[in-house]
């Protein structure tokens, strides 16, 4: 029988964009209820109506660093998704408060679901750990060259993930994500993500500014099959496994800008600028062979469908107003 049907599963980061699709697969997959933990920074609470409405779903709203709050909402569960996480550039403003949402609120969920005998814990990790690339696609073997406060925090959660298998006998698998984006994406802050920036510049008429000579590449995957991974390393054998979830797709800076422009039907047209210093690495694509062999995932969506999603909803959470106007 499915791991999932008839479970009882908490997602941290439950309201944001990963954990509410999530929400809403584990629901349709038979779980018999879903405790979305956040703390409300990024996410917001409408990305759950849906999961709210099958009665099956509560959001309860915690932050991961109260240890106690998070062991109450763990206890009985029979699955955790652990994608609470503070975003890469609010972790170099602040260092500290990264280490004690990412790192220490990491270890309070894990203790947790060891501490309550939990099938799985699927963490999110991410991309970032690698840093520049010294190869590419980049594999899970590729060593850890890193340069962020954030990198640091996903390598930290990532080996604190294992050292709890060992110790609580804790099945656990890390995903790392590369560049993940869709529908509830966020809109709304300032530290919106490549594609909204430009979706809020065209709406504004004005040009797309892609930094450096538009080389710069990146390994884009749809939200949709990130849950698709997740889900199926909840149900898998495979334990203590670090699996990148990417399409193993290489789409330079240049070619993304000329699809949103063709999607939109708009000719503001691409604005060039110099490369500002720490910028993220020059070029990305991820090997997608492990996650194939052990989890039998695949990414489905192509970049142009999961654009043109991403859009359409974007303009009926929007209309045509602008992100920063809608919410002034
Ligand atoms: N989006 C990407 O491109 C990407 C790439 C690699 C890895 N990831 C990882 O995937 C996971 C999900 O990312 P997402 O894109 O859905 O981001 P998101 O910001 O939409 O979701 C993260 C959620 O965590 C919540 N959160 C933040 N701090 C919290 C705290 N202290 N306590 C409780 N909740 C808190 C936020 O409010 C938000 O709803 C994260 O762990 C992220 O680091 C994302």
């Amino acid at each position: 029988m499915s791991t999932l049907s008839g479970a009882r599963v908490v997602i941290t980061g439950g309201a944001g964009m990963v954990g509410s699709h999530l929400a809403d697969a584990v629901l349709a997959a038979g779980a018999s209820g879903v405790v979305a933990l956040d703390a409300l920074v990024r996410g917001v609470p409408e990305n759950l109506a849906g999961a709210l409405a099958t009665g099956r779903a509560r959001l309860v709203e915690v932050d991961i660093r109260d240890r106690e709050a998070v062991r109450a909402n763990v206890a009985g569960a029979d699955v955790v998704f652990h994608q609470a996480a503070l975003r890469w550039t609010r972790c170099q403003e602040d260092p500290r408060e990264c280490q004690r949402v990412m790192v220490d609120g990491t270890f309070n969920v894990l203790e947790a679901a060891a501490d309550a005998k939990v099938a799985r814990v699927v963490l999110a990790s991410s991309a970032v750990v690698y840093g520049e690339p010294m190869r590419l696609p980049i594999d899970e073997d590729h060593p850890l060259n890193g340069t962020t406060i954030y990198g640091a925090a996903k390598v930290a959660n990532e080996q604190m993930a294992r050292a709890f298998a060992h110790l609580s006998d804790l099945p656990t698998t890390a995903l790392r994500y590369f560049n993940v984006y869709g529908a509830r994406q966020d809109i709304r802050s300032k530290h919106v993500e490549v594609m909204i920036r430009w979706l809020d510049l065209i709406d504004e008429g004005k040009p797309l500014v892609l930094f450096g000579d538009g080389s710069a590449s990146a390994d884009f995957v749809y939200v949709d099959d990130v849950v698709r991974a997740n889900m199926l390393a909840a149900e898998s054998d495979a334990t203590n496994a670090i699996v990148n979830v990417c399409t193993g797709l290489e789409t330079r800076m240049s070619e993304l800008a000329e699809l949103l422009l063709e999607i939109t039907r708009s000719d503001v047209g691409v604005e060039y600028r110099p490369q500002p210093a720490g910028a993220l690495p020059a070029r990305r694509v991820g090997d997608p062979r492990r996650a194939e062999q052990l989890l039998g995932f695949k990414a489905k969506t192509s970049l142009s469908d999961g654009v043109r999603r991403l859009v359409d909803w974007r303009r009926r959470a929007f209309g045509t107003a602008r992100a920063s106007e809608a919410t002034a």
